[in-house]
């Protein structure tokens, strides 16, 4: 197949899509640092904030704030009303069916150790298996790894090629009698490959296998419909998505949340308190306990006006102009190794340079302002299976330029004179 790599200028050139105007919302990318324009690729770990929703927050801590659902007066019920809208505007992002579906947590991690608890543990027993991609991070393992220690669960994992394709194939060969819970990313952090979760969804549904997509980087570079994708969880945390940190969502098809437990106990996930006995509310509420992060919902709610304001397709075409451009730019330097070239990935590059460790490449190229990742990303079984300790990543979100990419370049052939 024959890829053809825009230029630098027709990155940029798309009807509806004005980059300067994006960046122009997002004021911390005008700093400098080192004296140099910040270059910022780390997006992957946390994404800068629009002043929209610095604003909504600034606020909302200035003129609506009190704590929510359980106050009779004016200000608590505003603060409400806005929690609440936070929630529906989070339940048409995902084109969930109800709000009821919908639950703020702190972030991707809380939401998925809240399935593995409160679905996972009364489901999954001794010898039983869990199904896992060998790319997912530490977020979507560790909370199964806890179920395989104190359950008896055996976790399997999915492989990738050297590609770094998802096999689906080889994915449903691990499928077996007992497989009870699939948990795969939507996309990966290290090396942007999509899983095609749809037909995931399919293939453990016709077992009758119930699964769980980790979004944190998926929802902010994919559209996300969880009817279309029928998925059972559907997991992602505020702060990638151009949001407040402290906020998460898990959303749960109403049946299973209805037959779980609650995670946390405490107030505002109850029916009723006596001294001897307790009930629980329905969700969301019953996995909600104690006062929520109310302005991060706030905020991340704005976030995602914000991200709608933009067009979700609109992203994903300029972000996927943006990666071409970058791996053809990356791919030219035959010091520097690509892990990830699976077909249509998502807008994240892990490299290493030659002769460099990953942590010396990120630290010479802060000094050029440029800000990327090195580590292992907590993917390290991912790692593992590359016989690799850590990568550097450079991952881009809607506001990076083509020229951005020219500066990383620039800064990664000064990196490769020093290590030559
Ligand atoms: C794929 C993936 N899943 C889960 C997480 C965890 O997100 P959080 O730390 O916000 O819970 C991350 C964060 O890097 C991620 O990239």
């Amino acid at each position: 197949m024959t890829v053809i790599t825009p230029s630098a200028k027709a990155v940029c050139a798309t009807d509806g899509f004005d980059i300067d105007a994006i960046r122009a919302d997002f004021p911390i990318l005008a700093e400098k640092v080192h004296g140099k324009p910040l270059t910022y690729l780390d997006n992957g770990a946390s994404a800068q904030k629009p002043r929209q929703v610095i604003e909504a927050v600034s606020n909302a801590y200035t003129h609506e704030y009190a704590n929510v659902h359980r106050g009779l007066h004016h200000l608590s019920n505003v603060a409400t009303a806005n929690f609440e809208k936070a929630r529906e505007t989070v339940r048409a992002f995902l084109n969930a069916a109800s709000d009821e579906e919908i639950i703020f947590t702190r972030n991707a991690t809380e939401a998925i150790n809240l399935v593995a608890s409160s679905f996972g543990r009364p489901r999954i027993g001794e010898g039983d298996e869990i199904l896992l991609t060998i790319m997912e991070h530490h977020s979507n393992i560790v909370p199964w790894h806890f179920i395989r220690e104190r359950q008896g669960a055996v976790l399997k994992w999915a492989p990738v090629s050297d590609d770094g394709e998802f096999l689906l194939d080889e994915f449903e060969k691990l499928i077996t009698p007992r497989t009870k819970m699939i948990a795969v990313t939507h996309m990966s952090n290290v090396l942007g490959t999509i899983v095609p979760v749809k037909e995931v969804v399919r293939i453990a549904h016709e077992r009758g296998i119930p699964v769980l997509v980790d979004g944190a980087q998926g929802a902010v570079h994919l559209p996300v419909d969880v009817q279309d994708l029928d998925c059972d969880f559907y997991t992602f945390t505020g702060h990638k998505l151009y949001g407040p940190t402290g906020i998460g969502v898990l959303y749960g098809k109403k049946e299973l949340l209805e037959a779980m437990p609650p995670y946390q106990g405490g107030g505002e996930m109850i029916g009723y308190v006596t001294t001897d006995e307790v009930t629980y509310g329905k969700p969301p509420h019953r996995f909600e306990a104690g006062t929520p992060a109310i302005v991060q919902a706030i905020g991340l709610g704005a976030a995602i006006d914000y991200v709608e304001s933009i067009g979700r397709e609109h992203i994903k075409d300029y972000e996927g102009r943006l990666l071409d451009y970058a791996m053809e730019r990356l791919g030219s330097l035959d010091w520097l190794k690509i892990y990830g070239r699976a077909e249509g990935k998502g807008s994240i590059i892990s490299f290493d340079v030659e002769g460099a460790h990953a942590h010396d490449v990120s630290t010479i190229l802060d000094h050029h302002g440029v800000a990327v990742r090195a580590g292992t990303h907590c993917c390290e079984p991912l790692l593992a299976r590359f016989g690799v300790s850590s990568t550097c990543r450079a991952s881009m979100a809607m506001y990076n330029t083509p020229q951005e990419i020219d500066r990383l370049v620039e800064a990664l052939h000064k990196t490769r004179e020093m290590f030559a």
